[in-house]
């Protein structure tokens, strides 16, 4: 059998993210290929400028393309910005009277139905995932292929964004000279990353903060049941910091990143930041508990705002396997406690694990939706044959079972 490459590209508003992954013969997923590039081009998820961001996009590709050795043509490529939306829908089908048993054509005739939602003309469908079945009214059940019944029902949930928004991400791949394979939202693909199956199962809350972005997505009963994307991130705390104390956004990030932290209390009064060491003509010193103070009032109501969004999920205080943070600024010093006190739930950080070869630099929070499209690339079925998949399924290695089971298990 022939290895498999396959390509991630996460176009954030920070940074662009090429990540090349091979599946070997023994089923493991190894990094063969990373390319990042500081992004331009997009304002809080969505891309403003074309040209800006074709050209990051390039420059991410073609460094991953020397470090891997191979041409990238094609990949799975992560969407976000606040036009995404969702929402659950359901579609009932009867069972022809000739077979009785649900074959794969009554799901897909039910997914159909399911689809029909009404829709504006500058909206489209990203994602209709099917998240259980239910066969003569019993609820549930997951894999229903063969299954005998009259009424067939399936339960999925829908994933729209803007129609510009959407084509104009896939112009700037393609203007780079890559065919998509199979367009992500960015929390969905985070969440592969980073989620294990016993917390889908259990009810988790995961929040991706990113510089532009904060994804939110509430997974029940191991499939996704609520997907947001809400218009802050990290570049806002910067924003904050450089307005406060009247610096360059430069170097309030990097303060941010050296010295920044979510809560006050934990830092001593007298402990003071020497901005000389990033702005070599100054000696002012800043009170590293004033640059917490800053921090901590935006995360507060970052995290009040991801609290609304669990609380239209209609799972708050519903989700017993908590809230899992990534994105980059899950790096921030105390930012748990500050997610476990306003969301009320028990906290971790994702940092997506258990790669081989170039892992180091990727094993991070910020890598999260990166390494989640190629999982995504690996475990979706949209672009492999049945009998690639049945191949897949045999061979696959532990760590891509554990991270795709969940999505996985939904493809009979
Ligand atoms: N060590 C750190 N401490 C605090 N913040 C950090 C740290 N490292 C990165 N960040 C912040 O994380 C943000 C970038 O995160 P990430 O790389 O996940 O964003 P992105 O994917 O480019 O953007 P988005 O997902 O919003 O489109 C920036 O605001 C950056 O300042
Ligand atoms: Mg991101």
């Amino acid at each position: 059998m022939q290895e498999r490459v396959i390509v991630g590209i996460d176009v954030g508003t920070t940074k662009v993210c090429v990540l090349v992954g091979e599946l070997d013969r023994d089923g493991k997923l190894n990094i063969v290929g990373v390319g990042t590039c500081p992004s331009q081009g997009l304002r809080r998820g969505v891309v403003v400028n074309i040209e800006e961001t074709v050209t990051s996009i390039g420059a991410a590709l073609d460094r991953a393309e020397r470090l891997s050795g191979k041409k990238i043509v094609s990949a799975c490529v992560g969407i976000a910005g606040s036009h995404i939306s969702s929402e659950n829908s359901k579609g009932f089908v009867a069972i022809s009277p000739n077979h009785r048993d649900i074959v794969q054509n009554d799901i897909s005739r039910a997914m159909e139905v399911a689809q029909a939602i009404a829709l504006p003309a500058n909206r489209e469908v990203i994602h209709a995932i099917p998240r259980g079945y239910v066969v003569d009214g019993q609820e549930g059940i997951k894999n229903p292929i063969g299954m005998s019944g009259f009424r067939f029902e399936v339960e999925a949930h829908i994933i729209t964004g803007s129609v510009s928004s959407v084509h104009n991400l896939i112009k700037c791949v393609n203007k780079a000279n890559v065919e998509i394979e199979d367009l992500v939202v960015e929390p969905l693909a985070s969440g592969e990353a980073v989620l294990e199956d016993g917390e889908t199962d259990l009810g988790v809350a995961l929040v991706d903060i990113g510089g532009g972005t904060t994804d939110v997505a509430v997974f029940v009963d191991g499939a996704i049941w609520y997907t947001t994307v809400l218009p802050i991130g990290g570049n806002l705390i910067t924003s904050d910091i450089a307005i406060g104390l009247r610096l360059p956004v430069g170097v309030a990030e990097e303060l941010k990143i050296t010295y920044g932290h979510c809560d006050p209390s934990t830092i001593d009064d007298d402990d003071m930041i020497d901005l000389s060491q990033f702005m070599p003509d100054c000696d002012d010193l800043v009170p590293r508990k004033l640059l917490a103070e800053i921090i901590q009032a935006r995360v507060e109501e970052l995290f009040t705002m991801v609290h609304e969004e669990i609380r239209k999920s209609g799972y708050d205080g519903l989700l017993p396997a908590g809230v899992v943070v990534t994105g980059g600024t899950a790096e921030l010093p105390g930012i748990l406690e500050q997610a476990g006190l306003i969301l009320d739930l028990p906290a971790r950080i994702g940092s997506p694990l258990g790669l081989h070869g170039l892992a180091d630099s990727i094993s991070r929070p910020a890598y999260a939706t990166a390494v989640g499209l190629l999982l995504w690339g690996l475990s979706h079925p949209s672009f492999l044959t049945e009998e690639e998949a049945y191949e897949e399924e045999s061979m696959t290695s532990s760590l891509v079972t554990k991270m795709g089971r969940w999505l996985r298990a939904f493809i009979p």
